[in-house]
């Protein structure tokens, strides 16, 4: 969503006549847009200010700085304080970034983060040039309020952008270039037009958007995946064969003491119905190792549910206790260590699996669709259906959809040899 929101906040800026560079000596703004879901990329954005404050900018004028994103939510005036930047805008505010960059050439405080009511998305720009692959903002925030989880309080309560302002955006960034969308939402899954209408509706009304040929949805939450969007993984052939829905941890206490408010069999249930529905199913989850009061029996749970179900990725972090949630002030925080090794084991069991789905994926023939270059002369980097990076090499350009047998696995891409160029 960042990279979304990203793109979304250059589009304004162009419009008020900047153009986008990506050498910050050439800058006349810089634009750090932030991540505050663990400690780590929180940090990092104080470092990287420090950074931006060395470079020399357009004509040796120092550009401004403006954090926006979830830390600038967050820490609002203490940003201000501690590192003394131009601009701070949240993530429900930006928006009104043109406006704040101008108040702040003149000298002026230029802090927003608020979160309105009316959502931001009207007072955006329309969308151009846009890449093969292109993000769609559906739904933002969440209410489930996992215990550990600061998105309900930097993102704010759970919002649907309305149906036919998304079907409108969608042939907007086709006409723009794209031809794979991805929707976006904090739990996408949960989105509604308040009418009954739930994600599968939206994504049949975007199947039949002419020259839109795949559509794929993150993150979901396992108690939002309801029947209509299962069927609809068997019934839309442009939905794409992909799943990314996180467990966080495999013990029923640990789900519990997280809030998750489902437990272990009722997320492999679901991944039966899942694998009934679309028995080529690629299923991508986000773990949590070490969370307070975790034991080792229970982190073992975890690593025999990542062995049921044989996830093709997964992303996996060390719990990261975040200020203002629950599970922040809880006594027994995991040792360092303990969490180092519980990491790296995990992390060897989802590489294992993930070698051995693209290894199974050899010799199967299927649409790849070129996002970029390669490194060498000739080579194209594009995805399959189930979101492997495939590499094929040829007259080809960004863009293409190819049809690809895929001939040899590594650990993370595949190579691929083509076959054609598919039609629309
Ligand atoms: N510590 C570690 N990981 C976290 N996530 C969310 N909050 C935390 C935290 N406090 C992870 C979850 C979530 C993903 C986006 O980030 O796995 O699904
Ligand atoms: Fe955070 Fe996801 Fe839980 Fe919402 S469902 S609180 S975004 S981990």
């Amino acid at each position: 969503m960042n990279v979304y929101d990203g793109e979304r906040m250059a589009e304004l800026m162009a419009a008020e006549g900047m153009v986008a560079t990506d050498d910050a000596n050439a800058a006349d703004l810089v634009v750090l847009n932030t991540c505050h879901i663990r400690e780590k990329a929180t940090e990092k954005v104080y470092s990287d200010i420090g950074r931006v404050r060395k470079v020399a900018g357009a004509e040796g004028r120092a550009p401004m700085i403006a954090v926006a994103g979830c830390v600038a939510q967050a820490e609002g005036e203490e940003i201000v304080r501690r590192a003394k930047v131009d601009v701070v805008v949240g993530p429900q505010a930006y928006h009104n970034l043109p406006k704040l960059v101008a108040a702040a050439a003149k000298g002026e405080a230029a802090l927003d983060t608020d979160m309105p009511l009316a959502s931001k998305f009207g007072a955006l720009p329309a969308r151009r040039n846009v890449a093969p692959g292109a993000f769609l903002t559906v739904q933002e925030g969440c209410d489930k309020f996992c215990t550990y989880c600061v998105v309900p309080y930097t993102r704010g309560a759970e919002i649907s952008r309305p149906f036919a302002a998304i079907v409108d955006e969608a042939k907007a960034l086709v006409d723009a270039g794209a031809r794979e969308i991805t929707l976006l939402g904090q739990n996408v899954n949960a989105w509604s037009d308040g009418d009954g209408r739930g994600l599968h509706d939206l994504i049949r009304a975007l199947d039949r958007v002419p020259g839109l040929a795949r559509i794929r949805y993150t993150t979901s939450h396992p108690n939002d995946m309801a029947q209509g969007l299962i069927d609809a993984h068997r019934d839309v052939e442009s939905l794409m064969p992909f799943l990314h829905l996180p467990v966080q941890a495999g013990s029923d206490r640990v789900l519990r003491a997280m809030n998750r408010q489902h437990t272990r069999n009722g997320y492999l249930r679901l991944l039966d119905r899942m694998r009934a529905a679309r028995p080529d199913i690629a299923l991508s989850g986000d773990f949590i190792v070490g969370f307070p009061g975790e034991t080792e029996a229970e982190f073992a749970e975890t690593l025999s549910l990542v062995d049921a179900v044989g996830y093709a990725q997964a992303y996996s972090f060390k719990y990261s206790p975040r200020p203002g949630t629950p599970a922040a002030t809880l006594g027994e925080q995991v040792a360092a260590e303990v969490m180092d090794e519980r990491l790296q084991r995990l992390q060897a069991a989802l590489q294992r699996d993930q070698a051995a789905f693209n290894a199974a994926s050899v010799g199967r023939t299927c649409r790849v669709l070129i996002e970029r270059k390669g490194k060498r002369d000739g080579q194209w980097l594009g995805k399959s259906p189930w979101l492997q990076s495939v590499h094929v090499v040829g007259p080809h350009a960004i863009g293409d959809m190819l049809d690809v047998t895929l001939v040899e696995a590594g650990p993370l891409s595949l190579t691929g040899e083509v076959r054609a160029l598919a039609a629309a």
